[in-house]
């Protein structure tokens, strides 16, 4: 049960093993004993405790945090004992939708130049691939006079932010709307474009909304092989919406309302709150207000509730694989070419009145060497000729012995808006 007045000292990555001039351990830290192992990288780490890292955002005494920390706690003789059972085990971790990441072994973590620990569990590709299914997004954002300055800086964040949470599943567009409609992304021509021209006289908010929810339709018809599991979303961002929208809802998305629309209210003015609201509660989406940039990122991460919650009720909780990856986060010159995948799974509470609205606690999940697993497929059984790779159950190659894998960025981290981005495109074979 939550305890608001918890009182509870957990091992904070970032404080262990530091004292003040006194000798004094700092607070949340305390003496943390590590000891390099081959097994992990040659990194210190404790094998007896997992520790854990908050990010700099988020504050680490929060009681929604603690809480959440106290009750995954359990978790520690899970991960020590799954070690033992299997020493051929890395990472094992579970990444809280409070924002705290729980890693096993314990390591001590380093900030950034800045002194900010910027990692934040919550945008992992395999915590957003294992919280929720694939999704076709399309961005809305208002671009009209009054979004200058810092609510248009704030808009960008947004966008950049939702963008982060997008994985390999999914496809997304951008839409720039004021006077006239506008893709910010050029190449999604034919009916969208067309529909542009032909509506140039229509009310520019409804437009846009109305173009959003066709092309949604759309994709949604292309791609039906994802069937009911495809969640569709718009994201609305502006400082206000002022026009009648309720005729385009009606016409487009009602009364299934397929299509969820998320509304983020940028600055501190509220006029406008009452409209927004209505277009999110009215299209099973979720109404947030973002004054300022330090609230961006909370605010984005409610999407991915609302959007897990289907999966609850569908009973949907599929083991995901990550594509392959250079190992980033704990990336030391030792292992500097080791490729690998994230094995993860959603989890839910399990408390009866939390049942029906699937509360989603985070993601469980381990990291293993795609040389492990490519050592069930070993040389001699394959023939001469023969060799063995690894796709996924979503068509993506993890291993194959003429895959050369970029090292990953993410490709949207810096946007240049007027310039072409395309859908991310889905494998196909
Ligand atoms: C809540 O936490 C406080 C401080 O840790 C503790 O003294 C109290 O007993 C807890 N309350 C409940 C209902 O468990």
């Amino acid at each position: 049960d939550f305890n608001a007045s918890l009182k509870f000292d957990y091992y904070n990555s970032m404080m262990i093993n530091s004292v003040d001039e006194d000798g004094n351990y700092a607070d949340l830290g305390g003496e943390f004993p590590l000891e390099e192992n081959e097994h992990f990288n040659n990194l210190p780490v404790n094998t007896l405790q997992s520790d854990i890292q908050v990010p700099t955002n988020v504050y680490n005494k929060d009681p929604v945090i603690l809480n959440a920390i106290y009750n995954s706690e359990a978790l520690n003789d899970v991960f020590i004992g799954n070690f033992q059972k299997d020493p051929t085990l890395t990472w094992q971790f579970f990444g809280s939708s409070a924002g705290f990441f729980r890693l096993y072994p314990g390591i001590k973590w380093t900030p950034d130049a800045n002194g900010v620990a910027a990692f934040d569990c919550r945008n992992r590709n395999w915590y957003i691939q294992a919280a929720t299914s694939p999704k076709d997004i399309i961005i809305m954002v208002d671009i009209s006079g009054s979004m200058k300055g810092l609510k248009m800086t704030i808009a960008k964040h947004t966008i950049n932010t939702i963008l982060d949470t997008l994985g390999e599943n999914d496809f997304v567009n951008v839409i720039a709307y004021t006077d006239y409609v506008r893709y910010v992304e050029p190449c999604f021509k034919g009916t969208l474009v067309q529909a542009d021209l032909d509506n140039r006289e229509v009310t520019p908010l409804s437009a846009s909304l109305g173009f959003s929810l066709i092309s949604l339709t759309d994709t949604h018809a292309r791609t039906n092989g994802q069937g009911s599991m495809c969640n569709q979303a718009i994201m609305l961002i502006t400082d206000g919406a002022m026009e009648d929208f309720e005729a385009i809802f009606e016409e487009y998305n009602w009364p299934e309302r397929r299509v969820r629309v998320f509304t983020y209210l940028i600055g501190r003015e509220m006029t406008f709150a009452q409209n927004t609201k209505w277009i999110a509660c009215n299209n099973k989406g979720y109404y947030t207000h973002i004054s300022t940039l330090a609230d961006v990122q909370e605010n984005v991460m409610e999407y991915l509730h609302v959007l897990s919650r289907p999966m609850v009720i569908n009973h949907n909780h599929d083991i995901i694989w990550t594509e392959a990856y250079m190992d980033t986060l704990f990336n030391t010159k030792a292992q500097s070419l080791l490729l690998m995948t994230s094995v993860a799974m959603p989890v839910f509470s399990k408390k009866k009145e939390t049942l029906s609205h699937g509360i989603l606690l985070g993601v469980v999940g381990t990291d293993v060497p795609l040389q492990e697993v490519m050592k069930l497929a070993p040389r001699y059984m394959l023939g001469p000729h023969g060799y063995a790779f690894l796709i996924t159950n979503n068509g993506y190659i993890l291993a194959h012995p003429d895959l050369r894998p970029l090292v990953r960025t993410w490709m949207y981290t810096h946007i240049n808006y007027s310039n072409t981005f395309c859908p991310l495109p889905r494998a196909s074979f």
